[in-house]
């Protein structure tokens, strides 16, 4: 197949034929609001009822057809309906979609090819159907493998919904807090570092990660049991705003973790598999963690995720068990051996690498010309463009967030909302052209937001 085979459908995005969201788009999300609740910010903002996508295309029940700028949530990478994938799915949805976590033809081939693009010996493997339940079993192979049962995690990390994984995470916010009062015992987090606005800083103001490394040190001999089985945490800050490490942090961290016997967990659900132009976001860091997640992308939209460990350890998942009523099934397994089947085929990571540049050189443009943008992020198509009042003190701008939003949306650009921080996912197939096509929306939704706030 063509790798231009989503490219007819992206002439002449965005294609707008109603002001959106259009009429019937708002009566369905009317209706259907009726019944769903705790909608995320993505829809409370902009409550568009979407009917097609293909490709980098999204088609709206009032026939807009919109550019795609957030796969989803970072699961359509590599575009919508992606003939492979959905012919994979649509051949097993015939054939057989259920043998619980008996092998497969297409299991074993998916575990091989998973084993194959892995650094390090990665090949320990359990698959799951959400990112959630992943990161769990992570967390029960981190004990299995320990005997230890602490956890360390970090301060806007997320890693789900369920009791252990939101207790790794900040428990206040809107959509968890409701699991208590208080996060799990043995939980733990620490700050990470942030290089635009640096907790422990150097003389001349930049990030000094040897404090943060010091901090933990401390940290763990203060407040733990001396107990900890794992560091867990994203390569990349995700929901927290797409905010990159300084580039000695995994190194130190790897080396930190290994003088403590203490295990690295890499939760790379949202920013694995490709996005950054690599299998296994640690690679930029030459960095191979002892337990892995993927997802997400994993499946190009079909639920499909893996919790991996290193082949050491790989004997400890037998005293944690992977059976689940939907991990692996032959659907599960074609979707994600198709996806990275694709991303070969079509030389996606390559294409990642180039036009995720050319999209950091214009939002480094757009930096140096727009008095509310603080501070622009990018590795590959993970994106992230942080809004402020005033570039000296970066106090956050959220309504400029919103209204960036809102604007762009309204013009066409499907995409994500983080508070006063855009994030930006579109499908790794995307290219040059139709990429900085939206940018330029981005761009010009900033600049009539910063004329209505006076700048
Ligand atoms: C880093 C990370 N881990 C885990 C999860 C949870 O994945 P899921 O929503 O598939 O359960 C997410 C979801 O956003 C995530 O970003």
């Amino acid at each position: 197949m063509s790798k231009d085979w989503w490219k007819a459908s992206a002439e002449g995005l965005p294609k707008l034929i109603t002001e959106t969201p259009g009429p019937l788009s708002k009566k369905m999300h009317a209706s259907a609001s009726r019944y769903m609740k705790g909608l995320s910010e993505q829809v409370t903002l902009f409550p568009v009822s979407f009917d097609e996508g293909y490709g980098v295309m999204m088609k709206d029940v009032d026939g807009n057809r919109y550019l795609d700028f957030s796969s989803g949530i970072y699961v359509t990478s590599l575009g919508h309906c992606h003939p492979k994938v959905s012919e994979a799915v649509a051949h097993w949805a015939k054939r057989l979609m259920n043998c619980h976590d008996f092998t497969t033809p297409v299991k074993e081939k998916l575990l091989e090819k998973l084993a194959s693009i892995m650094p390090g010996k990665l090949n320990g493997m359990q698959l799951y159907s959400d990112g959630t339940a992943a990161v769990e079993a992570g967390i029960r192979a981190a004990r299995a493998i320990s005997n230890k049962q602490e956890f360390i995690s970090c301060f806007r990390d997320f890693h789900g919904k369920t009791m252990a994984a939101v207790s790794c995470a900040q428990m206040i916010r809107g959509d968890v807090f409701s699991y208590g009062a208080t996060r799990a015992p043995g939980f733990y987090m620490v700050p990470r570092p942030n290089p635009y606005r640096p907790l422990f800083k150097k003389a001349d103001g930049t990030i000094d990660t040897d404090a943060y490394i010091n901090f933990y040190d401390e940290f763990i001999r203060e407040s733990t049991v001396g107990n900890v089985a794992a560091f867990i945490l994203e390569p990349v800050q995700g929901w927290g705003g797409s905010v990159f490490p300084p580039d000695d942090f995994f190194p130190k961290l790897r080396a930190y973790c290994d003088k403590k016997k203490i295990l690295l967990f890499s939760d790379e659900v949202l920013a694995g598999m490709g996005r950054t132009g690599e299998w296994v976001t640690l690679n930029h860091w030459n960095t191979i963690p002892d337990i892995i997640t993927f997802g997400k992308s994993f499946g190009n939209g079909f639920p499909v995720t893996a919790m991996l460990v290193k082949e050491e350890y790989a004997d400890s998942l037998n005293k944690i068990s992977a059976s689940s009523s939907y991990g692996g099934n032959p659907m599960a397994c074609a979707a994600a051996l198709a996806s990275i089947e694709v991303i070969e085929e079509e030389d996606l990571l390559n294409n990642v690498r180039k036009v995720g540049a050319a999209f950091l050189r214009r939002m480094e443009k757009m930096k140096a010309s727009h008095p509310i943008i603080g501070d622009v992020r990018a590795k590959g198509f993970l994106l992230g463009i942080e809004l402020v009042k005033d570039k000296g003190t970066k106090e956050p701008n959220p309504e400029a967030g919103k209204l960036v939003y809102q604007k762009a949306f309204r013009k066409g650009l499907a995409w994500i909302p983080a508070g006063h921080i855009l994030r930006m996912s579109p499908p790794l197939i995307m290219d040059e052209e139709t990429a900085m096509k939206g940018m330029d929306i981005i761009e010009e939704s900033i600049a009539e937001v910063e004329k209505e706030q006076g700048y």
